[in-house]
């Protein structure tokens, strides 16, 4: 019979081993962006995921037991994912979009995961516990916001613009526009 705390533990294990591969991850990452802005989120969010790897740890030790690892499947196909089209779009205009396209998906598989913690941690009696997992959560939506961010303020529109122009194109208003006045 599984107890609470059991799949509680069994779900950190899970997040130990996906913030432990998301380590591996992020400076690829960080290498294949070619828009400083975002180099630069990618290097701070590292430095968060190294702190998340001990904060999760420090919270098996609150619960009395060792650190644990679970391979996650789910956390190895986001970031194989996140390989493919990264590799799929270098030397693209569309490579920062795709990067953070990619990127979204794991901040919003770690922000499922520690919410449901938080809340079984809480429900377990483990304030000390879920106010380390809120703290994690809150750098985890922190970083989501600012990867929308720079999407909506350059990186999405880059991809757009630079690879019309890439086409020898003027974007579909101006290039009617054009159409237009030849006729
Ligand atoms: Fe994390
Ligand atoms: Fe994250």
């Amino acid at each position: 019979m599984k107890t609470l705390e059991d799949l509680f533990l069994d779900s950190l294990a899970d997040m130990y081993y996906a913030e432990n591969q998301l380590v591996k991850a992020l400076p690829k990452m960080a290498k294949a962006a070619t828009h400083e802005p975002l180099r630069e989120a990618f290097e701070t969010h590292l430095a968060e995921t190294e702190g998340h790897v001990q904060k999760v740890e420090g919270l098996f030790k609150s619960f009395g037991k060792n650190p644990k690892t679970k391979k996650c499947p789910a956390i190895l196909g986001i970031i194989d994912e996140a390989d493919e089209i990264a590799a799929d779009n270098k030397k693209s205009p569309t490579i920062n979009a795709a990067l953070i396209f990619a990127a979204q998906k794991a901040e919003h598989y770690e922000i499922a995961s520690y919410g449901g913690l938080r809340d079984w941690a809480r429900l377990l009696g483990h304030e000390d516990v879920a106010d380390i997992l809120d703290e994690i959560l809150d750098e985890e939506k922190a970083a989501d916001s600012k990867l929308t961010e720079l999407a909506e303020e350059a990186c999405n529109e880059a991809a757009k613009s630079q690879s019309e122009e890439a086409a020898g194109t003027v974007g579909k208003n101006r290039g009617r526009a054009a159409e237009d006045a030849l006729q």
